[in-house]
């Protein structure tokens, strides 16, 4: 089986990945200048200066793919940034470089073990670039002819091609011609087949048909007739993950599997026979590793037995670049007793490189809520952004952030575009912030099921053993 490891690269150039982010949507990189030092406010990134710079310093190291198997922590108080920064570096790595994010309590699940999550998500951040010479059809459609069957089960057909230099005719099969017809191929289109996946992409409609129709959508490209072989041979790369190379060859699984993100373990066995075989194409030269990023947010809620396995796999040859956030103090390490600094254990923590994030400034935080505006296409009136402002110093940033989407719906419910200061009183007086929350449970003095009133300790105890 070894032998026949496939990337399954001619069916994965079509998967596109969706991204939504939502809370981050304005975030688009991590607003560096060439020399990685940080603009006041780039690319929806604003203040936090030193966290910015510390991890454009470590993409950098990533990009020229010199870093593996390194760790890095964002610590910090809650919204301050830790994940924007993430997803910022996310965007500045390009769409070669894998970057994986997960939360730790995902790790957790039912269907596989703690280790083997960790262990996809790892394989998923380390990408195999690979080059392949495929041979490829590429000319104008002379002519296409096709005969059906009397029950029209079978179609066969003829495809004339021809280039500058000469001209070919082919035979076509169902599969063939179902692929033509559904990119609508038609004489005078100029045309590329991919001959080992059967892809057919159009690539325009050629010059010397440019006058044969009046009627063309304005989007219709016009390209020359190619020269020279209708058949050529082209070195196509592509770059496939660690781990789609393994779900592609786990036989109880295969490439659908891909789809439903329902992969299942993966056998030990078959993952030493893919990285025995990538090490293969790399010395044969057909092959690069391509270390991404591998984020875990929430780090702290791993346990013991997932921070030990880290420790190991952060040592192993195909390991990415591990980045994590943790918003704790000193805090239990889940799976102890014990307490530890950000809730990781110090023979972690002695591995990775620690960037510490601050609060905001007032100043920082009205940028920051201008641009989320922006992005909310929400218009605020200069005196509501300044109690915004104030807003958010004194609860969170993250629920000043809230409020803008309420009270744009307050405001459109008298008609008005622009949000006042009324509106956010009003966003103010439904929506409670968490020291409001704390208060209220206080007033209500025990109503609420399974309160344990005034043993504020005994409560965070519980919590820690968890
Ligand atoms: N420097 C920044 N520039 C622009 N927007 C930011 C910046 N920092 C944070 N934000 C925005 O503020 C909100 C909260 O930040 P974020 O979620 O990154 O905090 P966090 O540090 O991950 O907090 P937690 O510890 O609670 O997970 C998000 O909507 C984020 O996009
Ligand atoms: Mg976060």
């Amino acid at each position: 089986m070894a032998a026949q490891i496939s990337t399954g690269a001619s069916e994965l150039r079509d998967i596109t990945k969706m991204e939504r982010i939502g809370a981050h949507s304005h975030i688009r990189g991590l607003g560096l200048d060439d020399r990685l030092e940080p603009r006041a406010n780039s690319q929806g990134m604003v203040g936090q200066a030193k966290a910015r710079k510390a991890a454009g310093m470590i993409l950098k190291m990533v990009q020229e793919g010199r870093i593996a198997g390194r760790a890095m922590l964002f610590a910090g108080p809650p919204s301050t940034g830790k994940t924007a920064i993430a997803l910022g570096m996310a965007q500045t790595l390009g769409p070669d470089v894998p970057f994986t994010m997960i939360a730790a309590s995902e790790v957790f699940s039912l269907s596989m073990s703690k280790t083997e999550a960790l262990t996809q998500a790892l394989r998923r951040s380390i990408g195999v670039r690979i080059k392949e010479e495929s041979e490829i059809i590429e000319g104008e459609v002379v002519e296409m002819q096709i005969d059906r069957s009397l029950t029209g089960a079978t179609k066969t057909g003829k495809l004339t091609i021809k280039t500058t230099d000469m001209e070919t005719v082919y035979d076509l099969g169902t599969k063939m011609i179902d692929a033509l017809s559904k990119e609508k191929v038609t004489a005078g289109d100029v045309i590329a087949i991919d001959k080992t996946s059967g892809k057919v992409s159009k690539l325009g409609r050629s010059f010397a048909r440019s006058r044969d129709y009046d009627a063309m959508g304005a989007d219709t490209r016009f390209v020359q007739c190619p020269e020279g072989e209708v058949q050529k041979r082209k070195e196509v790369v592509h770059t496939v993950s660690l781990h789609e190379i393994d779900v592609i060859n786990s036989r109880t699984q295969g490439f659908l599997a891909l789809f439903a993100g329902d992969t299942g373990e993966i056998k030990p066995e078959l993952r030493d026979q893919i990285n025995t075989k990538v090490a293969e194409w790399r010395e044969e030269g057909k092959a690069e590793i391509i270390p991404g990023v591998l984020f875990i947010d929430e780090v702290h809620m791993l346990d013991i037995e997932c921070f030990s396995f880290l420790n190991r796999a952060l040592e192993n040859e195909f390991s990415p670049l591990v980045i994590m956030a943790s918003n704790r103090g000193m805090a239990r390490i889940r799976g102890t007793k014990f307490r530890s600094p950000h809730g990781l254990p110090v023979d972690l923590l002695d591995r990775v490189l620690i960037v510490s994030t601050h609060p905001y400034s007032p100043d920082e935080i009205q940028e920051i809520i201008k641009i989320r505006c922006e992005e909310e296409d929400v218009t605020l009136a200069d005196s509501a952004l300044t109690v915004l402002t104030s807003m958010a110093a004194q609860t969170t940033l993250r629920y000043a952030l809230n409020l803008i989407s309420c009270g744009q719906i307050i405001a459109r419910k008298r008609r008005a575009e622009r949000v006042e200061v009324e509106d956010l009183r009003r966003a103010y007086t439904y929506f409670m912030d968490e020291k409001r929350s704390v208060q209220w449970l206080k007033e209500q003095q025990g109503s609420l099921v399974f309160e344990e009133i005034g043993s504020d300790a005994a409560t965070k105890d519980a919590m820690d053993l968890s």
